[in-house]
């Protein structure tokens, strides 16, 4: 795996890590992990199956929890204690509205001490609070089942 995140200059920047195994995943996250600061909002994109959970589960770890992290396609949003704060990761699939939201008291979760970890972030539109990062996750046509490229992005990449 090319070890992208390290960049230096990651105010502006954005990295690629071309995976080729799970365990490279594994290192993406906890790569990412090392970049976060509280309080950051990450948007997780990529298609159905891409690894936006499997990802999550890395940073959270990396993040300094230990235990079993699940997919909270069902309740909508986990939450797990780590060094110096809380992380929120949130699967916002089976939303029908962006105003569902309004129920899951975002306002009282986003704080000084939060991360949160946001897949399928359009479905919030409006009620989210704006991406600090975004990792885009994709599996290439002709790659190989376990191939993903993950781009990291903040600061003024964040926009293209
Ligand atoms: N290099 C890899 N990185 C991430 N996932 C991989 C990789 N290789 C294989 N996989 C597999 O791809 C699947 C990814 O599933 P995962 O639930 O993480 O996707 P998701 O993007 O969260 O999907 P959903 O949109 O349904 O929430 C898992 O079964 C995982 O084992
Ligand atoms: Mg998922």
């Amino acid at each position: 795996m090319q070890s992208l995140f390290e960049s230096k200059n990651l105010e502006n920047s954005e990295g690629l890590a071309q995976c080729q195994s799970l365990d490279d995943t594994e290192a993406a996250g906890r790569a990412i992990a090392a970049q976060l600061t509280f309080p950051s909002c990450v948007y997780l994109d990529g298609a159905m199956a891409a690894g936006k959970t499997t990802l999550a589960k890395s940073i959270i770890h990396g993040l300094g929890y230990v235990g079993d992290v699940t997919s909270p396609t069902y309740n909508l949003v986990q939450e797990y204690p780590v060094r110096g704060g809380t992380v929120y990761h949130m699967d916002l699939y089976r939303l029908e509205a962006p105003e569902e939201l309004e129920f899951l008291a975002l306002d009282d979760l986003w704080g000084e001490q939060s991360i949160f970890l946001v897949e399928w972030s359009e479905r919030g539109v409006g009620w989210l609070p704006p991406a600090t990062h975004r990792v885009e996750i994709e599996l290439p046509l002709d790659a190989p089942s376990t191939y993903r490229n993950i781009v990291f992005k903040t600061g003024a990449s964040l926009k293209t």
